[in-house]
């Protein structure tokens, strides 16, 4: 709550202390006449994050590229709201980016759902592959703009597992389970092909809401798990593997139009070149999360994850039924049939 009453708070001063688009000049000495745009980034995650690392790399290579024009001021920890607030402050141009998961732009654009189904991608490469092909995703990314922003890039976000305060082994053992997710339709309807009972909450209600027996547990990836310690009140992660979902960095449209084609190309670049790191990052980073949670005594478990993949076929296929979305979900099909040979 008083978390809560902080961010409204710090929302407002934003509002009334900001230029356009979130973005505030600063002087420096770098030879751009002094100005300095300084963009806000609304985070949820932890400083400790890959994302939040690559966003604090791209921010040093802009301004160096850019001559001082721009840099980033990222707020970690769900400090200006959680997503679904975070992306209406991008609207406004009350901040100029944030970085949100697929689940919540689908909202805008139902299209999305398509590349956040459950067990779509055959593993990282294949959706990171995805991700970079601009015949799939370029339209769709820029398919929010009347809605006031477009997505820059996709960050790899790992793989998402069921925990709870009991080891999940089949479908049937969801049964009853009310298994938090993230703020989407599609994410209710996953859970529920899944076995178990969705429900939609902010990541930062998590804990308190296992603890309090609210919902009986949650469904994320390691670094999340272990970072936001949702172990201490959930140690059973069974790895169902269900979801690998990406964020997206969105941008205020307005802000986005207002830079030079200069200045776009080393952003387009720099964020193509954060994204390569991330993945990175993860991967060295989501090891020390697992390591952290066994320390912790989290019981990891490896349930047959094909029990589940033919429980959410069916929704492949209604979701599918739609022409549009079977063009999108055949493409990102057949990029994975590319990686394989
Ligand atoms: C992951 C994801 C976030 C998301 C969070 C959640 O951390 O990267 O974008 O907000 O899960 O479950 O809410």
């Amino acid at each position: 709550m008083k978390k809560r009453i902080l961010s409204v708070l710090l929302v407002i001063i934003l509002m009334l202390g900001l230029s356009a688009c979130g973005a505030k000049t600063d002087t420096n000495n770098s030879g751009n006449k002094g100005k300095t745009t300084v963009i806000k980034v609304a985070f949820n995650q932890q400083v400790t994050n890959p994302q939040y690392k690559a966003l604090q790399e791209f921010s040093d290579k802009i301004y160096k590229r850019t001559n001082g024009a721009y840099k980033l001021d990222v707020y970690a920890n769900e400090l200006l709201g959680p997503q679904r607030e975070s992306v209406e402050l991008v609207q406004t141009g009350a901040i100029g980016m944030a970085v949100v998961s697929n689940s919540l732009i689908e909202n805008f654009n139902k299209e999305f759902s398509v590349l956040g189904l459950p067990y779509l991608y055959d593993s990282k490469e294949h959706q990171n592959a995805v991700f970079k092909d601009k015949s799939i995703v370029g339209d769709l990314f820029k398919s929010t703009r009347d809605e006031g922003f477009e997505v820059l890039t996709s960050f790899h976000a790992g793989v998402r597992s069921v925990y709870s305060d009991k080891p999940v082994t089949k479908p049937a053992d969801l049964k009853g389970l009310k298994i938090r997710i993230m703020e989407s339709d599609t994410n209710v309807q996953m859970m529920k092909y899944m076995g178990g009972v969705g429900t939609p909450m902010a990541q930062s209600e998590v804990y308190t809401g296992v603890q309090s027996h609210i919902i009986d547990g949650g469904e994320n990836n390691e670094i999340i798990y272990s970072n936001m310690k949702h172990f201490e009140v959930a140690k059973y992660y069974s790895y169902t593997l269900h979801l690998m979902i990406p964020d997206y960095l969105i941008i205020n449209r307005d802000l986005y139009d207002s830079m030079s084609t200069e200045n776009k190309t080393i952003f387009d670049e720099e964020i193509q070149n954060a994204t390569d790191r991330e993945l990175k990052i993860w991967a060295v980073d989501v090891k020390d999360a697992i390591k952290t949670a066994k320390d912790a005594g989290v019981i990891f478990s490896y349930p047959d994850i094909n029990l589940f993949k033919a429980e959410v076929k069916p929704f492949h296929e209604k979701v599918t039924q739609n022409p549009e979305y079977k063009e999108l979900y055949d493409k990102v099909k057949a990029k994975g049939e590319t990686i394989k040979k």
